[in-house]
């Protein structure tokens, strides 16, 4: 058995290729590397990437990781720039024995060393929805932080490697240098191959409260299916941070287990995800959360599927 699953609509594309290299006998390794590079390349997902939205200085800074559950090695990046595929950065760092996990400067001084490819990340578009953004906070006192889609995977290959990674410009107009739950071990992703993985979107600073990811690995490792992990881990997260705090930020999260089952489970309304294992195809579901908390989700139509490209790439009106 093989499969997939990874954070919202924008990751199908990068499944569907990782399941093509899954399908022919390929790695969890270079299939997770492969499908996050998809997204990362793509320029109208804003929040992961190329065309991913900038820190308050108008600088793109990106944060990726991966790990493979076979060695439980780890490599991370922060707050990097001018850089085409920080998760390609962050599996190459995996290898490494120690400096396994680097941040700014140090992460590009390592990328330019291994010969990774440079690239200006910081787009006219990015640079449209900054200027807007900051027309809005000034008019409207919004509040400036928002976005935080980070695409987050666990694959699953043939011989039962199970790895994780994840990618993403963190929140829009965050402070210099700050740093989500995405490049955190345990909390933006988890992967042992001898249960299976896990991985988060949403407000990586109340993501980390709850060490989540991990806490879906060890409920699995204790029996729990994929959906009864992720509901759980959750829900108790959700209810923690109300109590604690008053509220809880987005926390929304994927997983899937050694023999392929998979779960997800979100305190939103609108969160939606790729999903696919052997013998059936990629396929994007939207999940609504009931009153109990259990999560349901149906197939994304047609409509919604149009709906989603076209309001991706649709002009920036300022
Ligand atoms: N979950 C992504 C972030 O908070 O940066």
């Amino acid at each position: 058995m093989w499969g997939m699953i990874a954070t919202w609509r924008m990751a199908l594309e990068g499944v569907t290729k990782g399941c093509e290299m899954l399908g022919q006998g390929q790695n969890a390794g270079d299939a997770v590397e492969a499908a996050i590079r998809e997204v990362e390349d793509f320029p109208y997902y804003k929040s992961v990437g190329y065309g991913g939205l900038p820190n308050e200085e108008m600088e793109v800074e990106l944060d990726a990781a991966y790990m493979d559950g076979d060695t439980l090695s780890i490599g991370a990046v922060a707050a990097i720039k001018d850089y085409a595929n920080p998760v390609s950065i962050a599996k190459r760092l995996s290898q490494e024995s120690v400096n396994n996990v680097l941040v700014g400067e140090g992460a590009e001084k390592f990328a330019h060393k291994e010969g990774f490819e440079r690239k200006n990340m910081l787009t006219d578009r990015a640079k449209a929805f900054y200027r807007k953004r900051k027309k809005e906070v000034a008019q409207q006192e919004l509040k400036p932080y928002a976005g935080h889609d980070t695409v987050g995977m666990v694959c699953l290959d043939r011989d039962g490697k199970v790895t994780a990674a994840t990618s993403t410009s963190g929140l829009f107009m965050k402070k210099k240098g700050r740093v989500g739950d995405s490049p955190i071990a345990g909390s933006g992703f988890y992967a042992d191959s001898k249960v299976g993985g896990a991985s988060a979107t949403g407000l990586g600073e109340d993501l980390m409260k709850g060490c989540i990811s991990y806490e879906i690995v060890r409920l699995m490792k204790e029996g729990l299916h994929p959906q009864e992990a992720c509901e759980r881990a959750v829900n108790l997260l959700d209810q923690e941070l109300k109590e604690r705090r008053g509220k809880a930020g987005d926390l929304s999260l994927i997983a899937m287990n050694k023999e392929g089952q998979w779960g997800v489970a979100t305190n939103i309304e609108g969160f939606s995800f790729a999903v696919a294992v052997e013998g059936q195809p990629p396929r994007v579901y939207l999940v609504k959360r009931n009153e109990d908390g259990h999560c349901a989700f149906e197939e994304a139509s047609k409509e919604w599927m149009d709906d989603y490209m076209k309001t991706r790439m649709a002009p920036v009106k300022e």
